[in-house]
């Protein structure tokens, strides 16, 4: 306690500290325990109140000033300097206008990757087996940042009190269930009004803890898209500071100035029914001889890194080999990365990979020849990955959603082709149209192709929500947020909040791969402001920190596979 009464001769106060010790300690302790309550009550507050979130976060002098490190998405970006032959990343040079003509409901404009700068730099070109220059170059840097960084498993004292702290407000929330001002905020959201409060409902007589590791056989009829977060110590699955082999430092929180982990320590629970928890060991077993497909946008890819990780729990395996080239993955002369990656775990002869396709439909060059040529855009095609290698994959996961939109279109030249001509339905013209029919086109293939791969398995993944508040990315749009389930931590509607793909899959042999409402109470786990490199006022409230959501979507599709 404090001893500097002044005024007073301190050998008395000593004499008398030390006669009124015991009582003092106890008296202590309940103003602790008062004073915790009291701050933590603020906090919630403040929270709600959406004012000054700002206090959780780390002065702005902490910010690390790096070389600006190229994202993933910059990448196509940046090829547009070249002659790009390939369909399936074609890109030219992102138009920074993101007024987009349409007025879209859920297909609000502007992937987070529009603004990067056009840049060619090699660091992705080798994701996987061995550090780049542009890793090399960061190695000091991960270094310094990686040393306050805890054994993943163990929780240290500040984690611990950040937990408590999130335990305590989630207690809260439990009786304040109706403040539901942020979903307010966030309405641009379609789900929003159908979110579930943090009501608890009287539960069936058992409720499943999540915590057996055993099998059920039940689950077919489960609905993994409804249940809760709750904080788990056991996770995060892996470490964002070890796994750098499989996970961009982009997407590494670990590795940048955030401060704040309770992000990485929440499991979804599913309402009524079972999730196992997830082994790699297992999952290589099940996925014996078989090979794990992810096609979509940078979010597929976040899964797809999401995914190696978890099966690796972060370790380096030098023994994991590259096979790119079977699937056509080889880096085309004057491009920086090839249009997917794939590893194989030589144990169990598991092939994991993914396809760059961020509209999940057929982009063809009009003219092969030209480096400025328009490109057909074949909403009602597949992409041509899958045509040619859909034979070969087990379990495949399709997503798209973020790409819709004119500044991209126009941006990379597609021109919308509808039964090999230009489409002239200027209804079909509309993106938000034009996007469904492109997710029920090629879901609707996906599943006629069914019959023909008897061991195949698809899905298609809703869409990932995005947070931005106040502004878009390029308009001062934030998501500061960093107290878990500060929006609601329940999600108890039956139907998809991504109605469009809840539409697709209806009456098809592909399954829904439903994460966007549970994903939507998770506003605090994206990258946010901080970044490896730091690029000041631009946040990235679109794709996820990791370890951190998507390693959720990867265990509930284990669940369904
Ligand atoms: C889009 O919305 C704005 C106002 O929000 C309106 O003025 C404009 O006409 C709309 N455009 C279309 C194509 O509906
Ligand atoms: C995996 O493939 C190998 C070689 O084709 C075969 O011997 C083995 O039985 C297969 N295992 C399973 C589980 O299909
Ligand atoms: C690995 O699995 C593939 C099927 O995915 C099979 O064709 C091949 O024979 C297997 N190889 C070995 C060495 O088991
Ligand atoms: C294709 O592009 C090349 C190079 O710009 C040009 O010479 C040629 O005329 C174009 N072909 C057609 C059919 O437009
Ligand atoms: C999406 O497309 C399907 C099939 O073309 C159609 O039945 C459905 O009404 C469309 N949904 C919306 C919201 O446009
Ligand atoms: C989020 O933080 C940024 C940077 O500190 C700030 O400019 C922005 O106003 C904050 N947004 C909100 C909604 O508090």
């Amino acid at each position: 306690m404090n001893e500097s009464f002044s005024g007073t001769p301190r050998s008395m106060i000593l004499h008398r500290n030390r006669m009124k010790r015991g009582a003092l300690r106890r008296r202590a302790r309940d103003i602790s325990v008062v004073l915790v309550v009291l701050v933590c009550a603020t906090v919630v507050i403040w929270t709600w109140d959406r004012t000054p979130t700002s206090a959780f976060l780390p002065p702005e002098s902490h910010f690390l000033k790096l070389e600006t490190e190229e994202k993933v998405e910059r990448i196509p970006t940046a090829l547009n300097t070249f002659v790009t032959k390939d369909s399936y990343s074609s890109a030219t040079p992102f138009v920074n206008k993101e007024e987009s003509e349409e007025n879209l409901t859920d297909n609000r404009d502007t992937e987070e990757e529009g603004k990067r700068v056009k840049e060619v730099t090699v660091g992705e070109k080798n994701q996987g087996k061995t550090l780049t220059t542009e890793e090399n170059r960061l190695e000091p840097v991960e270094r310094e940042v990686t040393v306050s960084e805890p054994n993943y498993r163990r929780t240290p004292t500040s984690e611990e009190k950040k937990l408590e702290q999130v335990k305590h407000e989630v207690a809260i929330g439990e009786t304040e269930a109706t403040k539901k001002t942020h979903i307010k905020e966030t309405n641009s959201n379609p789900e929003s009004k159908s979110l579930a409060t943090d009501e608890e409902r009287t539960l069936p007589a058992k409720e499943d803890d999540g915590s057996t590791s055993t099998p059920r056989n039940t689950n077919q009829a489960c609905n993994y898209a409804k249940g809760k977060w709750v904080v788990d110590n056991h996770r995060p699955l892996y470490s964002g500071s070890q796994c750098k082999q499989w996970l961009a430092s982009m997407w590494a929180c670990r590795l940048m100035q955030r401060t704040d982990f309770a992000f990485e320590r929440l499991r979804w629970q599913p309402k009524d029914c079972s999730m196992e928890d997830f082994e790699g060991s297992k999952f290589l077993r099940r996925m014996r001889n078989k090979t794990l497909a992810f096609v979509g946008d940078s979010l597929g890819r976040q899964q797809f890194q999401s995914m190696m990780c978890m099966i690796t729990g972060g370790k380096e395996r030098l023994d994991v080999r590259d096979v790119g080239p079977e699937f056509g993955f080889i880096t085309p002369e004057g491009r920086a990365r090839p249009g997917g990656w794939a590893y194989r775990f030589p144990e169990t002869n598991t092939t994991v990979l993914y396809h760059w396709s961020s509209t999940l439909c057929d982009i063809e060059p009009l003219n092969i020849s030209d480096p400025a040529t328009e490109h057909a855009m074949h909403l009602d095609r597949p992409p041509a990955f899958l045509r040619k290698y859909l034979h070969k994959i087990s379990v495949l996961v399709m997503n798209t959603g973020h790409h819709w939109n004119r500044g991209k279109l126009n941006g990379n030249r597609w021109v919308m082709h509808v039964n090999g001509v230009p489409n002239t339905n200027k209804k079909l013209a509309a993106l938000g149209n034009a996007k469904n029919f492109t997710i029920h086109s090629t879901v609707s293939w996906v599943s006629s192709q069914l019959p023909l791969h008897p061991g195949l398995k698809a899905f298609y993944r809703s869409l990932s929500p995005r947070h931005f508040v106040g502004g878009e990315w390029n308009t001062g749009g934030s998501c500061n947020n960093t107290t878990p389930m500060s929006i609601g931590k329940e999600v108890l509607q039956e139907e998809s909040s991504d109605f469009s793909a809840g539409h697709a899959v209806k009456g098809t042999g592909v399954k829904l791969l439903d994460i966007t409402a549970l994903s939507h109470i998770r506003d605090e786990g994206h990258i946010s402001r901080f970044s490896i490199s730091a690029s000041r006022g631009v946040q990235d409230c679109l794709h996820w920190c990791l370890p951190g959501v998507p390693d959720t979507w990867n265990e509930i599709l284990l669940a369904m596979m």
